[in-house]
Order: C-alpha cells, then structure tokens, then sequence
C-alpha cells in the first residue's frame, strides 16, 4: 500500500514537472540567452533552486530578471556561488545589471569578452576572488555608469580604456593589487583624467605608484570622493586639485607623498574631509579656512612644522582635528571662537606653550608635547583616555530569548539574519558612541529596502570600530520579515542595494558591504542533469534542440576557457606523466626552471646557503626579475608525492596578505621540489630577541611586531580560503623585514581546515616543544586555538625575550608563577626583558601579558581567536599612545643596509621532521 502511494505520488510529481517545465517550450526567453543561462547552470555551483525549466524569463528564475525576451539583470550577490570562470557572462549581451557580489568562491579572471556587453550600465564584482588583469576592453561598455570591483585580487595596471566611459559615476577599484600608475589621457589616447562626469574614484589599497597626475584634476570634474590612500604614490598633490571645488572628501594617507600642500586647497569650500596622514610632506599647517564645512582633519605623522594658525579653529563644523606626531611648534592658540564638540588631538609634536584664553570646553589632547612638561594648568590636556566603542542596542523585548540558531530582532522576533560589515571610507564624526549617527544610518538602509520592496524587518548596527587606516567598520545586521530566513532573491537584492548605495547617508561617506556567508539558503542542488534527462527521455522535439544546443555551447564555452586559464598560466607543462592530476591552479606564482634558480643560487653554493634542517636547505638568490629570494630545496628522502606537493604550492599561492611570507613560485623539474619565497632580509624574531642579530626592538616596535604576527595569523584563520591552520607558529617562524614589520613563515606543517567538516583535524601530533598547545598533545584534535596557544607563547617571549623553556621550565609557568601570590604589575619586573625601559614607560605591558595569558589558557575554548588578539593589540597600541612614527617605517637606514649580513633565514628547518611528539609537554596541567 505504502509503496503503490510512493509510487504514484512519483508518477504526479513527475506530471507536475512535465507541465511545469515542458510545456514553456514556446519560451518567452531568447534562446541565446536561454543557452548562456544553461551553460552557468551547468558549471557554476550553488545557483538557486528554482533555476528550472526552459525559460528563466517566464518563470522567473531567481536573480534573473527580463525585458522583453532578453536577460537584463542578473543579481546573484552573496549566494556561496563558485565557479573558476566566467565566460559565459559575456554571451548575455542584453545585460545591463551584473552583480556577482560576496562570491568568494568566483575564482575566476574577468574575460576580456566582457566587452561585448554593451547595455551593462552597473558592474558589481565585490568581494569576490576574480585575480589577473582588469581588461582593457572594459572600455568599451559605453552606457557603464556604475563600476565596484573592491575587495578582489585584481593585478597589472588600471587601463587607461576606463578614460572612454563617459558615463561612468563610480569608479571603485579598492583593495586589489593594481599597480603601475594612475593614467591620464595624451594625445587620443584615453585617461582618467576625461572622466568629467565621475564623482567617485576609490582607490585605496593597492599598489599605485608615481606622482598623482595633475592632469587628472580640473575644475570641470563633478567629484566628490578622491580616495587614493594605501597606494605607492610619490612626489607632491598637484595644484589642480584646490581646483575641483565639488569634492567632499579628499585621502591621500598612508602614501609616500612629500613636499607641501597647495595653497589652494583652500578653494575646496565644500570639503567635510580631508585625510592626509602618514606621508612625507613638510611646511608649515595649510590655510583651510576657506573651507567652511570642513568636519574632519587628519594629518598625522606628516612632517608639518610651524605654528597652529588659529584661525583654524574658528570653521563652525569643525569636530575633529587630528595633528598627531609631526613637528608642529611654538605656541597653541585655540581662540576664543570655537565650535562646540571640538575634539583636537595634538600628541606628540613639540608645542611649547598654551595660550588659555578661556576655560576651554575642547577635548584637547597635548601628550608627548614640552608643554606637558610643566606641571602648570595645562595638566588636564596632558593624559590619555581609551575609548570604549561598544554601542549596545537599545532592549525593547524583555526577557525574551531565541532557540539557539536564531536572533532577536528590534522588533522582538526571532529570525536568521542577514550579516556583514559596512566598511566606511570616510565619516564625519567623532563620538561613536552618539546615538544620532547611527539612527540616521538606521533610517536610510530601512527607507532604502523598503523603496525596493525587500522583505526586511529591521536592522542591527553596532560595535563601531575604527581600523588604523581610519576605515569605519560598522557589523549589520539585516532581519527578514513575515518569514524566519531570506530567500536566494532576498539576499542577493539587498546585497545589491547596500554595495550599489542608491542614497547618500549624512555624516557618513560612500562603503563597501562584504557579507558573512548566509546561513540559511534554500538547499541548491545541481539539478541541471536531472533537467536534460527528463527533457531528453519526454522528446519534446523543440526543448530537446534547445538543449543539445545550450550543451554545446557549454561545451565550447568551457573549453574556450580552459584555454584561457592554461594561457594565463605558465605551468601548461605540468607533469606529463599524469602521476598528480591537472595543472596546479596558481595565483601569482611562477614557475622556474632548476636552471633558473641553479643560476641564481651559484649553483647551490654554500655561500648562499642560508638555513638548513631535516627538510633540506634553503638558499639566497637573485631571480631574474631582481626580486631577492630565499630557496627551499627539498632533498632526497624529504620529498612529497606529486600530487602533495602540488596541493602545497597551490594553497601557498594563493596566501596573498602583508603579515604573511608569501611564496614567489616554485619548481618541479629534474626529480627536484622547490619552493621560492620572497625574502626577508632582518631574520627571525627568535635572533632579534636573542640579540644575534645586533638590533635591539624597544616596546613600541615589539607591539607593532605582535599586531603584525595577529594580523598574519588572523588572516590565515578567518580569511584564507581555505582557512589554514599553521599548526608551528614559533619566534624562528616569524621573521623581520627591512623595515622591522613582521611576517609568519613557514607553512610545512599547515593543515587546512574544513576538510572534515568537524571543525577540527584529527592528526598526528607535530609541532615544535614549548609551542605545543596542551589539549591538542593530549586529544589530537588540532583547532585554530592551538595556533593562539603558540603565538601566546611568542607574545610573552616578546615581553621577556626568554626562550619558551629554559632550564627546564616552561615561560608560561614562569610567568605564572610570578604573579602567583599578588598579580602585581612590579612582579612583572622580575621577568621582564630587562633591556626593556622601566615598567613605567611601557604603556600596556600589563595588558600584552593578560593577553599572552588568556592565549595560552589550558582549555582552547576559552582561548581568544586570532581577530580578537587583533583587536587587543590594537586597543594596547591606541591606549598605549603608540607613536605612529614607528609605525610607517622611518628607521635609520642602517637597518635597510644590513641586508647582505643577515642572520639566517629561518624556514626552519628542525620542524619538518615532526618527532617532537613524543616529548612529555613541561606545562603542569593543574596550576
Ligand atoms: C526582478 O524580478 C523579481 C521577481 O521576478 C522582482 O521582484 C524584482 O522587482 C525585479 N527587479 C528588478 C530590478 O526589476
Ligand atoms: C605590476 O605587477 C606585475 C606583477 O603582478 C609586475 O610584473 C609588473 O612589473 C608590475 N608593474 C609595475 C609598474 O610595478
Ligand atoms: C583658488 O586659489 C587661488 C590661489 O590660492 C586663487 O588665486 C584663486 O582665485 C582661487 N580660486 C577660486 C575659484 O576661488
Ligand atoms: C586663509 O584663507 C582665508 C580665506 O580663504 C583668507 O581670508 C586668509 O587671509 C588666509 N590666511 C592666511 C594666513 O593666508
Ligand atoms: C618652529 O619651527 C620652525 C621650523 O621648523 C622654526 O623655523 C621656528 O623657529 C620654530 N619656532 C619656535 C618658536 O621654536
Ligand atoms: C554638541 O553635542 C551635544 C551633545 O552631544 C549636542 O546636543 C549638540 O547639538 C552638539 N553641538 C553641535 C554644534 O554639534
């Protein structure tokens, strides 16, 4: 009985598809279209459920919207989609909305036949993992008004092409690998610089070097933003810039700019922002006050000189006036008329006088000033305050709570939100802890839902952080209404409207939105096959020819770009043996040839020898493109399989971040394995603390080497994808820079997480003694936590440059120990490195020590992660007044000249071998 009812239940489903899907064969959808669709469909993972039938127009596929017959948007943004191309794109010519989003699983390069999409007007690529050159023929998508390509890992240079888009509003190509320089038109070859109409150029974070163009200003632009921090550029701001008076916000910080700043400046009467910290420039203060709306100056550590003209404070919007660490001088005069909520930060310059006119009501900061000095009325401005930024939501529900996997929303239902982070170029305030902002806030991301219609019930912003970029960060998070969870639709339309920003949002400037993985889509199976059979097995004659057709033309489509990857990819040569599978996909990574690196290394002579161990040596060389490398070079016994070793350099090139050693190429001939990574010239934090290496760090720069070590962690961790677990974080595998930034080596030992689904890795035990995280020695199961026990271990070798054990006792323990009877900061002296300053002087040493400690408590799970170890060091630096002049690299030169002397280079070796297992960990288990 149960099976006839099973059986015909299959029979009705089956009728159901027939009509569903077959009858539509008189398809209101182009059938080229339909093809294109088809061909995604059947190479990309994760599409929407109902991606159906054989007429995504008419029967609304999701993120797949029509006019007419032709596909006009395609609004696919965070939906876990994953795909290793995306050629098929370009074939839906009626295209005018593309936006692909919060896809980090798009690992894929934007095909130079993109430019057959000549309706596109929006092209939103953020957060996704496209790689490789943007390409030229972007210029030809006349009608494009609307470009965001942040948050990618796009290289070469920005094309001069874009100069053609004389539509184009927005132009954001933030945080990519770009290089080259800003280009400007010459002669009738196109340049940025013809963008009249353009009132967004972002972009910060990457790596454009040269002067900045004084072409590409002029005084009949429209812009508004001019964001250009975290790049490479040199050489002055052209005067052209004081002429393009519709600009709101200016950045130029965290560049290498230099000279003085345009008198003219001052013509920018609509200016709310100006960012200009962290460059070269020197002279005296600009005049701003023409620029009467000016909110928010920043110039720190600048090189500005002379004395404060006063009237500077008299702009009536002003509330936050940022002059840290520069040489300003002689005597302070606020004046009498100044807004209220005036917030002036001035540590660290060499004032030598105050003059008080009046009981100031500013909140004025003077510290590392002669002024302070005196002990006389200007006391009150001579001390540090940490902010806290926790701005916790009002509690309108009550007592009530929700089962474990959903949230409370304001309106006091319990759903699966939505969640990501706004990332704020610029904002306008002070106080994160004022309430109005973030109402304001509040009410344009709800108007703007609402305007779309999304079924959205509220929002939650909070926990505002400022990075040390001066980037705002502001988590979201976004509540469904009517139902418990969004749909494909749902999340990829709100995706759209928060990363295309249709609205301007008071006190705050233009951001990006990069999401969390959404937990709770619709299940997406590849029903694609399923499709073709049924359609196939029915012989509808007309579905069957569109179908055959749309298999060939995925058919030609993929192979064309295979052909596309192979030609991009120099390791075409791969293993003809067919022993390790296909081509190693590589991100950046060359391939050399063992003559190559025979040369560049002398052949393998001693005298380039610069580390060795069980795994093999590893050697200095000069590659061809000048680049200086180190050479690991495995020998024979230590090898991997192929295949292993494939997997290896295909995880290792793709970990691109500045705190993390990152591997130049590799080469697979003649019977050798060798790995070629970019070298680092200080050595290994171990020598430095040690003092082999003949510098010494003092507090600030052992800080700023912890933030860099978290950072690196942090984005192996939470970022890399897959994320890695680098299983033998140690101060030999944490190595120094010219510039004495920090950067973790050595991925021998990494495990990837993820495989098991578990959440941890069940292995053998490795590592390296005193390193070991106790509960991953006595359980085997390996976490992320067992990388912050180690690197817990390295921050209190950094406060007390000892070596994880010394005779016999373990640093935890002695640290332990020392607070044993009264956890008394002056205990600390007895540990402390004794190079050190008095315990005074180092501002946050006790809080570094907390951290180090709650970084290696017994249980992982009490264990801070790597983000939060991030944020701990950043808030030590902040509260620790962290003299930002450390930070940019202005050492002497002779750390940069030390170069060819260095001590050795660590891959250190001793840790490939694993046979630290079997060593008793020294750490008593019951303290
Ligand atoms: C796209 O289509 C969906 C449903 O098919 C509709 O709700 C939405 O409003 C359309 N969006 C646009 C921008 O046309
Ligand atoms: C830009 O980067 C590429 C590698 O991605 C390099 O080959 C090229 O020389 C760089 N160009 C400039 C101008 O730095
Ligand atoms: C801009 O500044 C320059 C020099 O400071 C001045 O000569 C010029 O008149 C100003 N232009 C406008 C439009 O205010
Ligand atoms: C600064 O600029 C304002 C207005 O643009 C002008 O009135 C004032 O004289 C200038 N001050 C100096 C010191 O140049
Ligand atoms: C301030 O610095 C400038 C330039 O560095 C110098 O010429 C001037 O004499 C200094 N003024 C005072 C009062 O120290
Ligand atoms: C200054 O701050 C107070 C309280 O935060 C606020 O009420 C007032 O409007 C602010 N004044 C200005 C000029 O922004």
């Amino acid at each position: 009985m149960k099976s006839i009812w099973k059986m015909s239940s299959k029979v009705v489903l089956c009728l159901l598809f027939v009509s569903t899907h077959i009858l539509p064969v008189f398809s209101l959808t182009d059938s080229n279209d339909l093809a294109a669709l088809n061909a995604i469909k059947s190479s990309w993972n994760n599409l929407p459920p109902n991606w159906v039938g054989a007429d995504p127009c008419g029967s609304n596929w999701q993120g797949v919207n029509c006019t007419g017959t032709r596909v006009t948007s395609l609004y696919l943004a965070g939906t876990r989609l994953e795909s290793r191309q995306i050629s098929d794109i370009p074939s839906l010519t009626g295209l005018e909305f593309l936006d692909l989003s919060n896809n980090i699983g798009l690992r894929a390069i934007l095909p130079p036949s993109i430019g057959n999409l000549r309706n596109l007007s929006t092209l939103i690529l953020v957060g996704c993992s496209f790689f490789g050159p943007i390409p030229d023929s972007i210029g030809s998508l006349r009608q494009l008004v609307f470009i965001s390509l942040t948050n990618n890992s796009f290289s070469g240079p920005i094309p001069p092409s874009i100069g053609n888009l004389s539509q184009l509003s927005w132009l954001d190509l933030s945080v990519n690998r770009l290089n080259g320089t800003i280009p400007v038109s010459s002669g009738t070859a196109p340049g940025l610089d013809r963008l009249h109409g353009a009132r967004h150029f972002h972009f910060s974070n990457n790596q454009l070097s040269g002067p900045v163009p004084a072409q590409l200003f002029s005084s009949n632009m429209s812009l508004m933003h001019a964001i250009f921090d975290n790049n490479r550029l040199t050489g002055s701001i052209p005067f052209s810039l004081g002429s393009v008076t519709r600009l709101e916000v200016v950045r130029f910080d965290w560049n290498s700019l230099e000279g003085s700043l345009p008198p003219n400046l001052n013509n920018l009467t609509r200016l709310n922002e100006l960012y200009l910290s962290n460059n070269n420039f020197n002279g005296n203060m600009p005049n701003l006050t023409g620029m009467d709306v000016l909110y928010y100056v920043i110039m720190e550590n600048t090189n500005l000189e002379g004395q404060i003209p006063v009237n500077i404070f008299t702009l009536p919007q002003l509330e936050t006036v940022v002059l840290k660490n520069n040489n300003l001088n002689g005597t302070l005069d606020i004046g009498i008329s100044y807004p209220s909520n005036l917030t002036v930060n001035l540590q660290n310059n060499s004032i030598t006088d105050f003059q008080q006119r009046t009981d100031y009501n500013v909140e004025l900061t003077l510290v590392g000033n002669p002024v302070c000095n005196t002990n006389g009325a200007t006391a009150r401005f001579c001390s540090v305050e940490g902010h806290r930024n926790n701005l916790l939501p009002s509690n309108r529900c009550g007592a009530m709570s929700c089962s474990k996997d959903k949230v409370l929303s304001p309106n006091c239902r319990c759903s699966h939100p939505y969640t990501g982070t706004l990332h704020f170029y610029s904002f306008a305030f002070t106080d994160l802890q004022n309430s109005t902002y973030y109402e304001t806030l509040y009410r344009t991301l709800m108007t703007a839902f609402n305007r779309t219609e999304l079924p959205v019930d509220s929002v939650i912003i909070r926990n505002p952080v400022i990075s040390i970029y001066s980037y705002l960060q502001l988590p979201l998070q976004v509540f469904p209404s009517g139902q418990d969870s969004f749909n494909h639709s749902s999340i990829s339309r709100i995706g759209f409207v928060l990363n295309r920003q249709p609205f301007q949002i008071e006190y705050f400037g233009p951001f990006f939105f990069l999401d969390e993985e959404y937990c709770c889509l619709p299940g997406s199976k590849n029903s694609s096959h399923v499709g073709i059979i049924i359609g196939v097995s029915v012989g509808g004659s007309v579905l069957l020819i569109l179908v055959i057709l749309a298999g060939i033309y995925a058919l030609r489509q993929r192979k064309n770009a295979k052909n596309a990857i192979e030609k991009s990819n120099p390791f075409a040569s791969w293993d003809p043996k067919k022993e390790s599978g296909d081509v190693p996909q590589l991100q950046g990574a060359k391939c050399f040839s063992f003559e190559d690196l025979r040369k560049c290394t002398n052949n393998f002579s001693e005298s380039n020898c610069i580390g060795s161990g069980g795994y093999g040596k590893v050697y200095k060389g000069t590659v061809a493109s000048a680049q200086v490398v180190a050479i690991k070079r495995a020998q024979q016994g230590s090898m991997q399989g192929a295949h292993e070793f494939k997997t290896e350099i295909e995880l290792l090139s793709r970990i691109h971040h500045k705190n993390v050693v990152s591997l130049v190429g590799f080469c697979y001939e003649q019977g050798e394995q060798m790995l070629v990574y970019e070298y680092i010239s200080n050595g290994t934090l171990r020598d430095c603390l040690s003092g082999k290496s003949g510098f010494w760090l003092d507090w600030n720069k052992r800080l700023r080497i912890a933030l860099d070590g978290a950072r690196g962690l942090s984005y192996l961790h939470e970022l890399a994808d897959p994320p890695i677990i680098h299983r033998d974080v140690k101060s030999t595998n944490i190595l120094l820079d010219n510039k004495l930034h920090a950067k973790v080596a050595d991925f021998g030992l990494s495990k990837l997480v993820g495989d098991t689904g578990k959440g941890y890795i069940t292995t053998q035990v490795k590592g390296t003694l005193g390193y070991m995280d106790p509960e991953y020695y006595m359980t085997q199961q390996l976490t992320e936590k067992s990388d912050v026990y180690s690197f817990g271990v390295v921050l209190l070798e950094l406060v007390t440059a000892r070596a994880p054990i010394q005779q016999g006792k373990h640093i935890v323990r002695i640290v332990h120990e020392a607070f044993a009877d009264q956890r008394q900061p002056q205990n600390l002296d007895q540990i402390i490195d004794p190079s050190l300053d008095s315990g005074a002087k180092l501002s946050g040493l006790m809080k570094l020590v907390d951290l180090a400690m709650s970084c290696v408590r017994e249980s992982a799970t009490d264990r801070p992660t790597m983000g939060e170890v991030v944020r701990e060091i950043e808030n030590i630096m902040e509260l620790a007044n962290f003299d930002k002049k450390t930070d940019t690299g202005l050492y002497s030169s002779s750390f940069e000249e030390r170069t060819d002397e260095s001590p050795l280079h660590s891959f250190a070796a001793e840790a490939f071998d694993g046979s630290y297992g079997s060593f008793p960990f020294p750490v008593q288990r019951h303290q």
